[in-house]
């Protein structure tokens, strides 16, 4: 009974490292160290392949190795019936709370402005922005939009939600459906993304939407880079209409050096590392779904891959 890591974009060996704590008599194999494809039951996946998941005919699941599912959902080879799983943790929330408030205090405390002047040595009081005069729109109310409201809610933030299906959080203002997300984006002063990425939420962050935002709002996305229409925001800031943007994800991961949101002023830029899948942690369920996999029980944590999450 085999579990394969296919992730050629990550460093395996703290992971199979983290697995074999949990479980030390792990058949651990790491993508392209295959071996006999008979073997593997298990798939660890992150960015796989295309093709490459339909290789195992003894596949019974396909973990990711995040929250998210697109990397392995938009395979069109993928095999059909096996249950894809994702990652679900409070420390995936709390890492992606944490990044968000921080992007949203920058914002709301001119920390850019501030440390620009710092560089030149120049001491330059400016009045900060007022929490209660920013709503933070939160687009996506799962698992990490809905801990990230309640977050903000506590802090004082006016918040305003929009999820698929009829949501009720308490200090949250919330709205659904393609027929509510206009009364949604009017209200929000920063817009965040933290929707999964599907047919229906791609380059959702664009200039139709972004028309419907009040002047001056500010962007947020942390979700997927093909949620965001980048020459749609480039043009958004610079015609004043909106005030900048904070982006930890791209359409094109790593960022080439010479795209144009590197130096744009009004952009913050860091390489998708709002959260995280730390090994440490979440090595123990990805070991438990194993388990319960190989014992003929249902995964925990699986996707419809259907809806696309
Ligand atoms: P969840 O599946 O828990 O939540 C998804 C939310 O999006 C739900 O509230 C859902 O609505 C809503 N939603 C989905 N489709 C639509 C739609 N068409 N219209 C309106 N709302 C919609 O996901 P998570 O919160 O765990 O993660 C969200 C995404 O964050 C991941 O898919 C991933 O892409 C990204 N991510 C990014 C990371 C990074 O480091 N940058 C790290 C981790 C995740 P409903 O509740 O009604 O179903
Ligand atoms: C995820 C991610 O989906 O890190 O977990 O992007």
């Amino acid at each position: 009974m085999t579990l394969l890591m296919v992730a050629p974009d990550l460093k395996t060996d703290r992971w199979v490292t983290r697995l074999r704590d949990v479980e030390a008599d792990l058949d651990i194999r790491v993508w392209p160290e295959v071996g006999n494809p008979d073997d593997i039951r298990f798939a660890l996946a992150w960015t796989p392949p295309m093709g490459e998941l339909r290789r195992y005919p003894r596949l019974a699941c396909i973990a990711s190795l995040g929250a998210g599912v697109d990397h392995i959902l938009k395979d069109p080879d993928l095999p059909a019936g096996v249950p894809v799983t994702r990652v679900v943790d409070p420390s995936m929330s709390q890492y992606m709370s944490e990044y968000v408030i921080m992007a949203v205090l920058d914002h709301l405390r001119l920390a850019a402005f501030h440390r620009e002047h710092q560089a030149m040595a120049r001491w330059r009081p400016k009045m900060p922005m007022l929490a209660c005069d920013n709503q933070v729109g939160v687009m996506g109310l799962g698992q990490l939009g809905g801990d990230l409201a309640a977050k903000l809610a506590a802090l004082g933030f006016p918040v305003v939600g929009w999820s698929r299906t009829p949501k009720a959080l308490a200090g949250v203002t919330t709205f659904h459906g393609p027929a509510q997300f206009d009364h949604f984006l009017g209200r929000a002063n920063i817009l965040v993304c933290l929707l999964p990425l599907t047919p229906d939420t791609q380059g959702i962050l664009c200039r139709r939407n972004f028309d419907k935002l009040p002047a001056g709002a500010y962007v947020i996305n942390v979700a997927r880079g093909a949620h965001l229409v980048e020459a749609d925001l480039i043009d958004g800031i610079d015609s004043g209409h909106l005030s900048g943007a904070c982006l930890d994800v791209f359409r094109v991961e790593p960022l080439p050096s010479e795209h144009p949101f590197w130096k744009h002023p009004k952009i913050t830029v860091t390489p998708h590392i709002s959260s995280i899948t730390n090994p440490q942690v979440i090595a123990p369920q990805i070991v438990e779904n194993y388990q319960r996999v190989m014992s003929g029980l249902e995964p925990l944590h699986v996707v419809d891959a259907k809806r696309g999450y």
